[in-house]
């Protein structure tokens, strides 16, 4: 009996080697890796000559917008950019509308995303001060980990307590899972931000100067402490600040099991880039900081303080973001799309190595949350989620032509070298040349087999 695909003629890419050779998938899974002639017979071959094959990327931290907010993305467009950019599972985050806070809610959103999923996905559960004897059954209920917004002014998810988080962890601590925390300190981003909007601040500046650093590097600092005390398991969200990067370091070296992760817009965009795309369109918490953060952040990326690259893909449409008064303008950016290519470019330039992204983007996450080794690698046994690569070529970002529905961009305009060309989800094809070919549905939850 032949076997359903195979891919060959390609450059396989782990974290450690670049190796030439061909990769059987039959079932979903791949069974074999090899040269061709060593192979069995199948279906189906694509020639991936001249071309890398990549683990497809893991992203830990988008908002899909369902249930709530349609209007900026939905489970359908935000998988569909996501295939579209190499991006094979997803984790969503739950400040919906409702928040995902109850059990009910979890099978909800899980509903919601089986329906129009093309590729694989999980969904946390919120940590608040009235779900903390609800975290046990979320997961249950198929909720891959949970989220703790330690930095919060919506009210829909709100900061808790320091005591409440403290029984948070120690009931995570209890259950094995690493929960994903927005370490910003909520005090200081009310207090400062009600004194700048009360004496009168509109512009982007004040957004900065809400969001000071030590407000992340608190929260950073806080959250280790209590993951040491209780023995839980953390994840840092979007790190934004080279000031936390030495105590992200001690932590780590007190052996605290922090992970870390960071986005693109931190690492090539800084408050230099408002004159391009508009100062208040750069909004995004924590904030795109002034000049003299990249550089630190791609430093910790590859000294391994940072772990993961994610992309807090947070869409808004183009009117939301362009707003005369700070305040009003919607915070972040879409990134699934385009986040490997930005990446990619990086390789080709020579800043670090396609096997240090894999790193990053596939395996780092993967390990992180229990996924490993059934996803983020190509391995024999795990799940045929693999994207092809083209490192040669070149393409521009086109922010009105990506699949998101709120589409508002950044790196509008961005000429890239290095563009994912063909993406597979348990040896489907779900997007190939920038367009998605699967019909809704495909998509799976994923569970844990050990975090
Ligand atoms: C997030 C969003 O839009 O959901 N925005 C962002 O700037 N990261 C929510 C948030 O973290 O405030
Ligand atoms: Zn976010």
């Amino acid at each position: 009996m032949p076997i359903d695909l195979v891919i060959d003629g390609g450059k396989l890419v782990s974290p450690d080697a670049i190796v030439d050779g061909a990769i059987a998938i039959d079932g979903g899974q791949i069974v074999a890796v090899g040269t061709l002639a060593g192979l069995p017979s199948a279906r189906q071959t694509i020639d991936a000559k001249g071309l890398h094959v990549l683990p497809g990327a893991i992203d830990v931290h988008v908002h899909f917008r369902q249930p709530g907010y349609d209007h900026k993305e939905t489970w359908s467009s935000g998988t569909a950019a996501a295939a579209v950019g190499g991006v094979t599972t997803v984790f969503d985050m739950p400040n919906t509308n409702p928040p995902t806070a109850t059990v009910e809610a979890v099978k909800e959103k899980l509903a919601i995303a089986g329906a129009q999923a093309i590729i694989d996905f999980g969904v946390y559960g919120l940590i608040g001060e009235h779900t903390l004897d609800k975290l046990e059954g979320m997961l249950a209920a198929g909720a891959i980990s949970h989220k703790l917004y330690m930095g919060s002014e919506n009210p829909l998810v709100p900061c808790p307590s320091d005591g409440a988080i403290l029984e948070a962890f120690e009931t995570l601590a209890r259950l094995g899972v690493r929960c994903t925390v927005h370490a910003e300190n909520t005090p200081v981003l009310q207090w400062r931000g009600h004194q700048l909007m009360r004496s009168g601040r509109t512009d982007a500046g004040a957004h900065i100067e809400q969001h000071t650093d030590v407000a992340t590097v608190e929260a950073v600092s806080r959250t280790a402490i209590f993951a040491e005390w209780t023995g839980a398991k953390v994840h840092i969200a979007h790190e934004s600040s080279r000031h936390s990067l030495p105590h992200i370091r001690f932590a780590k070296s007190r052996g605290v099991d922090l992970t870390v992760e960071t986005c693109p817009h931190y690492l090539f965009l800084s408050t230099d880039d408002g004159a391009r795309v508009g100062d208040n369109f750069l909004r995004v918490k924590p904030p795109v900081r002034e000049p003299g953060h990249c550089e630190p952040l791609w430093t910790a990326l590859l000294d391994g303080t940072i772990d993961i690259i994610s992309t807090d893909h947070a869409p808004h449409l183009p009117e939301e973001k362009r707003r005369g008064v700070i305040w009003d303008c919607a915070p972040g950016f879409p990134g699934v799309e385009t986040s490997m290519r930005l990446m990619l470019n990086e390789v080709a330039r020579g800043r670090w190595q396609i096997t240090d992204y894999v790193r990053a983007a596939c395996a780092a996450p993967a390990k992180a949350f229990g996924l490993w080794p059934r996803k983020g690698s190509l391995e024999i046994g795990a799940d045929a989620d693999i994207v092809l690569v083209d490192t040669q070529r070149r393409s521009q970002i086109t922010a009105a032509k990506l699949h998101s529905r709120g589409n508002a961009s950044p790196f509008d305009g961005y000429e890239t070298v290095g563009l994912p060309i063909r993406t597979l989800v348990r040896g489907k094809t779900v997007a190939v040349d920038g367009s998605p070919v699967c019909e809704g549905g495909w998509g799976k939850p994923v569970t844990r087999s050990s975090s």
